[in-house]
């Protein structure tokens, strides 16, 4: 009999992306400028992107194609208010007609509020270094979600602010280019902020809205579990990237050695009705008191892991699916189960999709797993529909289940797609699809044994 692993009734399946990453013509936030001062590795500029601004239809038809019933958007908040305090209505229109299309091809619009970029004046003003900064994104927020209620009940408040935080203002890797650990803090503190303001808001103007915000969670594992100080070190690092901003959006304040260094946060127990999952993979981490900017924990990648493209840094390193389920599971038991989860992004970066078959049937047998476990998983978005501008790494870096030549703009749907539109379809794995796309995968999906039949 044919094994299956069926999800439940209603379950979300899409694909997720960012404005400036997919409308191209993005030439008002601070991403713009960073492009301009030479700062994408590979010398690229963002450009026309996916040439979503002019054409998100055609892919949106093509998502439709897959059977997905949601598709997660940003819009682009530097084209909403290009101006401190202007608005641009045509920018709006051009949002009504892209959320309209998504509801007559009967895709949940899922849209995020703020997906790292922000107009050029807000990022001048000192963005999120400012906590007084934070009622221009809740005067925005304000804005459109009066403008879009009828069109969207979904709302992504941020997106990462962990991940923001931490490249634009520890690492120095996104705009704007900090190296300050105690600026990394604040920024993330005045973004948690913004949430809780901008949820309360939403609240209010929409009332039968789903309001959150989506974490990036990347895991850090002792390079020797039996080391103490690489135990040690691990667990900082987790704690500084991962569970200290989910504590602190959950219960206002930081946990410690960062809590004397910040205001709590406000109203922030309750202020959300989903937890969003970002998770792409994970890190070793080996103490070593040379590297004290790392916390004293020198990171690298498993050797003899899966890796997404081989070749590229550290950022999209191995492919480690049950990290998937250990992050569900951890989110759900700090937070005391008390919301549903959504994995708002989970993807690889596989030019040649001779991995992302495989890693995506894996990863997805995670998420049934925590399912099974009794935790509430309620949708799957994959990072990312077509290729698009991958911030830092341009185009060298592939994460479309759909190809796209940025020159031609033409699209190649990969083998990826056509299997997570089966999955879509089915709402579930079936053995047939495993052996079809990924044989190599059926024991860790389905067990060793034919016998025993798993349908659950
Ligand atoms: C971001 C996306 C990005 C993806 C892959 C996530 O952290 O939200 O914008 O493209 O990772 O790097």
């Amino acid at each position: 009999m044919q094994r299956v692993l069926r999800f439940p009734e209603g379950f979300l399946w899409g694909t997720a992306s960012s404005s400036y990453q997919c409308e191209g013509g993005n030439t008002n936030n601070q991403w713009y400028r960073w492009e301009q001062q030479g700062r994408i590795l590979s010398g690229e500029e963002c450009g026309n992107a996916s040439n979503w601004w002019m054409r998100a239809e055609k892919d949106f038809e093509l998502a439709e194609q897959i059977e997905n019933n949601a598709l997660r958007l940003s819009l682009e908040w530097s084209r909403i208010e290009p101006r401190e305090g202007k608005w641009d209505s045509a920018a709006l229109d051009r949002y009504r007609v892209m959320l309209t299309d998504l509801r007559q091809r009967h895709m949940k619009p899922v849209v995020t509020l703020h997906h790292f970029t922000e107009p050029l004046w807000f990022a001048d003003r000192g963005g999120f270094t400012n906590n007084a900064n934070v009622r221009f994104f809740v005067r925005y927020v304000t804005y459109v979600v009066e403008a879009l209620r009828d069109l969207c009940e979904f709302w992504v408040t941020i997106n990462e602010p962990n991940l923001y935080a931490t490249q634009g203002y520890e690492l120095g890797a996104f705009p704007p280019g900090e190296q300050n650990v105690a600026r990394t803090l604040h920024v993330l503190s005045s973004m948690l902020q913004a949430h809780v303001e901008a949820f309360y808001i939403i609240r209010r103007l929409q009332p039968q809205a789903q309001i959150g915000y989506c974490l990036h969670y990347r895991l850090f594992d002792p390079a020797n579990p039996h080391s103490p100080l690489d135990r040690s070190a691990a667990a900082l690092q987790n704690k500084f990237f991962n569970w200290a901003a989910l504590q602190a959006a959950e219960t206002g304040s930081f946990p410690f050695p960062f809590k004397p260094l910040l205001v709590p946060i406000a109203r922030a127990a309750g202020a959300r009705d989903y937890h969003g999952v970002n998770y792409y993979t994970r890190e070793m981490v080996r103490f070593d008191p040379t590297v004290p900017a790392e916390v004293f924990g020198r990171r690298f990648i498993r050797p003899n892991a899966t890796r997404n493209d081989p070749g590229l840094d550290a950022s999209f390193g191995e492919i480690y699916p049950e990290g998937l389920y250990r992050v569900l599971k951890t989110v759900h038991q700090r937070t005391r189960g008390n919301k549903p989860l959504y994995i708002t992004e989970n993807g690889f970066s596989d030019t040649r999709d001779d991995r992302r078959p495989r890693a995506i049937l894996e990863h997805l047998a995670m998420v049934h797993r925590a399912i099974r476990d009794g935790i509430p998983v309620r949708g799957y978005m994959h990072w990312s529909l077509v290729d698009n501008f991958e911030w830092n790494n341009g185009w060298q870096v592939r994460f479309g289940l759909i190809e796209i030549d940025p020159y031609t703009q033409e699209r190649t749907p990969r083998r990826s797609a056509s299997m997570f539109g089966e999955i879509c379809r089915a709402n579930a794995i079936t053995e047939n699809i495993v052996e079809r796309y990924a044989p190599e995968a059926v024991e860790f999906i389905f067990g060793k044994t034919q016998t025993v039949p798993l349908i659950v």
